[in-house]
């Protein structure tokens, strides 16, 4: 299994250019399958959730070209299957992004339950929700881990559906379900993040008619047909935030292009309350912590426009090294502190209370052996190990290959001790 070494590394010094965001790309991928027409997504990045993607498009019958590095053409001329591929389903919980498409485009989805990153319960029963407000027949079949959502012979028709919390994906997967669906939809308490408006962004190229997406209340006249689009997603804001956060645990300072700072503006000030300077430049953010005092902050999770979720661990491990002891509550998933443990192999010596993480700060960590529990957890870890004295070893990297593009090469350019092994 391959392993990422990581040695301290004094501050990082330089420029990085951010790639296109993951969560948006996902669904972007998944809402061309809605039209048989070619669809062009543009800054596409290289990443195993993408391949995934692609993999499960294919199986409904999608053709793609993506000779070009970071544009997909993708045309889904016919459905050869409406089954979700079990396999592709377990390693990438996204892939539950192909069924509101599918039941728009085909009337039917058969979906295996699905995997992805481990943190905490994950259920779909907000997805449901809103195909069977929808119109659309849902049978769970728990034996065998498979949901079969149908829509009825007149196809999906439009209805107000409530979202009990502002789920990403359950907003996405109706979103898209409900720009075929007769009548109008609409979704209220609907997820606000920026890959939202992306979405709908995209679909609006290609025929839909979708408003107020990026509020709490979207609104979706159905049409009849969608056709092909070109579209560039949006910078990966998350991206964005563990480079602004390698600049602050390095006490080092990095430029960071093609970022938006409207979508980072919680990071960028809770790193200013820890006395970190951030700057918006035309260039992009300019994030200084060389020769500061640096202190703690406390840390709480949720939907945006609140502190992303996504942001807790990297900045966690940077609350480790910081003057003063931090509380890091984390509301969006149950069960998102796993790095805790390995941030604590390293010297952090944090302490979980229910859904609060007590970060002591102040500490020098110390290199180890430390495994990705999750994709962003990591990030954390090759964070930490920046800064940590010796060498930290990361296992299971193939979390972090599922989301950020180009990692080790990226840090090595800022000048990261930094390396990917292979133990074939
Ligand atoms: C997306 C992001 C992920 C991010 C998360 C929250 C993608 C590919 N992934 O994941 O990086 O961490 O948003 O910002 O875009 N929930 C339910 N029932 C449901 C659906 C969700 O209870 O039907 C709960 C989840 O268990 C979780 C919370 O809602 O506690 C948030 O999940 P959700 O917003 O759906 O996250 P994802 O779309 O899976």
């Amino acid at each position: 299994m391959a392993k990422i070494l990581v040695n301290n590394s004094g501050p990082l010094h330089g420029e990085v250019w951010i790639s296109g965001a993951k969560n948006s790309v996902l669904p972007l991928l998944a809402a061309t399958i809605m039209t048989s027409d070619t669809c062009v997504i543009e800054d596409v990045p290289d990443l195993a959730d993408v391949s995934v993607m692609k993999k499960m498009l294919m199986k409904y019958g999608a053709k793609i070209d993506d000779a070009e590095e970071g544009t997909i053409r993708i045309s889904t001329p016919e459905i050869i299957s409406c089954e979700g591929d079990r396999d592709l389903v377990q390693e990438m919980r996204a892939s539950l992004f192909t069924m509101g498409p599918m039941l728009a485009r085909h009337g039917k989805i058969v979906m295996p339950m699905p995997g992805g990153c481990t943190i905490g319960r994950r259920p779909i029963d907000l997805h449901l929700k809103g195909f069977r407000a929808l119109g659309a027949e849902v049978v769970e079949d728990d034996e065998n881990e498979v949901v079969t959502v149908t829509a009825g012979p007149e196809g999906l028709r439009g209805d107000v559906i409530y979202l009990d919390f502002p789920s990403v994906g359950a907003t996405e997967n109706i979103l898209m379900a409900a720009t075929l669906a007769r009548g109008t939809t609409i979704i209220e308490n609907a997820a606000k993040e920026p890959e939202i408006i992306d979405l709908a962004n995209q679909l609006n190229k290609m025929g839909a008619r979708i408003k107020y997406a990026g509020t709490d209340m979207i609104r979706i006249e159905g049409v009849g047909k969608l056709s092909g689009c070109i579209h560039e997603a949006i910078p990966d804001r998350i991206e964005t935030g563990t480079f602004m956060l390698a600049a602050a645990i390095t006490r080092g300072d990095i430029l960071i292009r093609n970022a938006l700072p409207g979508h980072v503006r919680p990071i960028m000030a809770k790193l200013k309350e820890c006395n970190v300077d951030v700057e918006v430049t035309p260039e992009g953010i300019y994030v200084d912590a060389r020769d500061r005092e640096l202190n703690s902050t406390d840390i709480k999770t949720l939907p945006y426009p609140g502190f992303p979720t996504d942001i807790q661990s990297p900045f966690m491990a940077f609350l480790t090294t910081v003057d003063g002891s931090s509380v890091v509550r984390e509301t969006v998933f149950e069960n998102r502190f796993m790095h805790v443990v390995e941030l604590n192999r390293m010297g952090a010596d944090i302490l979980i209370e229910n859904r609060e993480a007590l970060v002591p700060g102040g500490k020098k960590l110390k290199g180890a052996k430390v495994r990705a529990t999750d994709l962003r957890a990591g990030a954390a870890m090759v964070l930490a190990g920046l800064s940590a004295s010796g060498t930290t070893e990361i296992s299971e990297i193939y979390h972090i290959e599922r989301g950020y593009e180009n990692f080790v090469g990226k840090f090595k350019a800022l000048g990261a001790d930094i390396m990917k092994i292979s133990n074939d």
